[in-house]
């Protein structure tokens, strides 16, 4: 069987890693592209010597070219600005839509069948640029938030608790922005729910530090963070490549579920060979439902702002 293509859009932190950690898992071959002359290229040969030390199969090779992700299974975008301190996601958008945009008018060109993992911010506006440049069928087209998020909130817990963070599994829904959604009441650390195990007040803290969790390090570092994130996408990928059937926190297209009436927002799904196979839906209480709501809101207005940039 042929190996599988993994192209990461985007040599930067984010990107580098993400392919560095796909490379590892021995997901396929990995191609990274980037506009800037050489970076793609010398980051990509530095991770395929690395073999040389811990053994992978996969090629990684870098290009400016995209002719080099052609026939892609699997495409990562990363590229697009940052945050930086004092910035919000929100404040990215008009450039990296820009930049989403083009990147999928190559990935319509040059890999027609691949699934779109789309990382950059603000991140549910951001899928909702690929798919609409793209035209992709919308279980192809999906963003990475959730898979993150709930890390973030699952390693705070396990922290707190002093237990092994491969026993936290945590749920969360909504926007990536201060508004997502975590819900307790749906995490568990070993099946044993997490309001069991730590009072309100404690749960109310962890919820907070995970959705500020991006600006967390953003102020310790200058710059956002990177490691966690391209451990999200190559979680998502690595669920479609190996039909895991996975459930993955991640942002997809939610039409009737959940009443959005038509959005990319994170909810809880199923992943494998068909990408997003089944939206999770969970019964969720009257003040829930409320936030998830607004979570929904918020992305719709940055949608609409998308609609009238493009
Ligand atoms: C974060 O939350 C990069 O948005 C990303 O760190």
């Amino acid at each position: 069987m042929a190996r599988k293509k993994i192209t990461v859009v985007g040599a930067g932190n984010v990107g580098a890693t993400t392919a560095q950690i796909a490379a590892g898992r021995d997901l396929g071959d990995a191609v990274l592209i980037d506009i800037i002359d050489g970076l793609a290229a010398g980051k990509a040969l530095d991770m395929s010597e690395s073999a040389g030390v811990y053994p992978f199969s996969g090629s990684v090779v870098g290009d400016m070219d995209w002719q080099a992700a052609a026939g892609s299974d699997i495409v990562i975008i990363t590229s697009g600005l940052a945050r930086k301190p004092g910035m919000s996601r929100d404040d990215l958008l008009a450039k990296n839509a820009q930049i989403v945009q083009s990147v999928c008018c190559h990935v319509v060109e040059q890999c027609p069948e691949a699934f779109v993992i789309v990382v950059c911010n603000p991140l549910d506006a951001m899928v909702y640029t690929a798919a609409r440049t793209t035209r992709f069928a919308k279980n192809r087209v999906m963003g990475m938030a959730g898979a993150l998020d709930s890390a973030r909130f699952a390693s705070f817990i396990a922290q707190e608790l002093g237990v092994s963070c491969a026993d936290v599994a945590g749920v969360l829904m909504g926007g990536h922005g201060d508004d997502m959604v975590p819900l307790p009441r749906y995490t568990a650390v070993a099946g044993i729910p997490l309001t069991e195990l730590m009072p309100p007040d404690r749960i109310a803290a962890l919820i907070d530090r995970t959705r500020n969790g991006g600006i967390e390090i953003v102020n310790l570092l200058g710059y956002s963070a990177y490691y966690a994130p391209a451990a999200g996408a190559v979680k998502m990928a690595e669920a479609i490549l190996k039909d895991t059937k996975s459930v993955v926190n991640c942002c997809a297209w939610c039409d009737r579920e959940y009443g959005v009436g038509g959005a990319f927002v994170g909810v809880p799904v199923v992943l494998g060979a068909d990408g997003v196979e089944k939206i999770i839906e969970l019964e969720l209480t009257d003040d829930e439902r409320k936030a998830f709501s607004e979570s929904v809101e918020h992305v719709r207005c940055l949608t609409a702002k998308i609609d009238e940039l493009l």
